[in-house]
């Protein structure tokens, strides 16, 4: 049975002047401990999606259940990683992951132990006393990362969490993911933009549409973990995703386009 549910989902923006219809008839299942990325260019609803599922912001039509109970608003059973570094600066490294168990009121040693255990998980033992702000974006974002896991929520949302982040770095981090995941049978949902993200990361691939938000094709990655980016099966994927992506990121272009010309 699905662990997630989208059914005919809609979601429209009203603002002073129009409409914009954000998301249009989503129908989506996600299996529990499946990988799933939603993949399209800027504007298609990517993160209006995730949000949806987070419980931050509510779909305006349809319903999104989680195991089988209708998503009303955030809960402890999804956890969010976000494109920014979502730390209190005023936190050390120990603190931040400790920060929402102590929330939940944990007990005290139950807290350490998690820390130790998620400090020594994500390589972070030897950051664990140091402030955001004397780390690298990737350090960060394993912090973001285990702060999430801290919280043992069964499904990981993500968006775009290794988009701000350099090439070697960003391999590396989903190399991790990838760890943690297998390990910890986790479901997650992940916003891209980046199709080579998609497909060295997800057992399915969403491809979005730009406005209105629809479903363009919900691909399946058979190619064995870990993949090979130079691979002939990765690039004939890249290439076919590759063409239906343009043809959004076309169509919003070809919006801004107009949108330039009304000014
Ligand atoms: N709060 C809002 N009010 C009005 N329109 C919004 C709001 N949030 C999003 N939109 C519009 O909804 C559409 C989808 O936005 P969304 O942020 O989900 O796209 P995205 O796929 O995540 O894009 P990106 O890759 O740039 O993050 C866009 O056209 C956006 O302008
Ligand atoms: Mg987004």
């Amino acid at each position: 049975m699905a662990q997630i549910v989208a059914s005919n989902v809609q979601k429209v923006f009203k603002t002073a002047d129009r409409e914009v219809v954000a998301l249009k008839d989503i129908d989506l299942e996600i299996a529990r401990g499946e990988f799933v990325c939603l993949l399209g260019p800027s504007g298609c609803g990517k993160s209006t999606l995730l949000n949806a599922v987070a419980g931050f912001s509510l779909p305006t039509g349809g319903v999104i259940t989680v195991d089988g109970k209708p998503v009303q608003g955030p809960g402890p059973d999804r956890g969010m990683v976000f494109q920014e570094y979502a730390l209190f600066p005023w936190m050390t490294v120990a603190e931040n992951i400790a920060f929402g168990l102590q929330v939940q009121k944990k007990q005290k040693a139950e807290i350490a132990a998690t820390v130790s255990q998620l400090l020594e998980m994500l390589n972070l033992k030897d950051f664990r006393d140091r402030f955001p702000k004397d780390l690298s974006g990737g350090m960060r974002q394993r912090v973001a990362i285990a702060r999430v896991l801290a919280l043992d929520s069964p499904i990981m949302l993500m968006d775009e969490p290794f988009g701000a982040l350099d090439a070697l770095t960003r391999r590396n981090l989903q190399d991790e993911l990838l760890r943690l995941w297998e390990r910890l049978g986790k479901t997650i949902l992940f916003v891209t933009h980046s199709i080579e993200e998609s497909i060295y990361l997800a057992d399915r691939i969403v491809v979005m549409t730009y406005r209105p938000g629809t479903i363009k094709r919900d691909q399946r990655v058979d190619i064995p973990r870990p993949r090979d980016p130079s691979g002939h099966a990765f690039n004939e994927l890249k290439r076919e995703l590759g063409r239906l992506v343009m043809e959004e990121q076309q169509r919003h272009a070809d919006d801004e386009m107009k949108l330039a010309a009304v000014d």
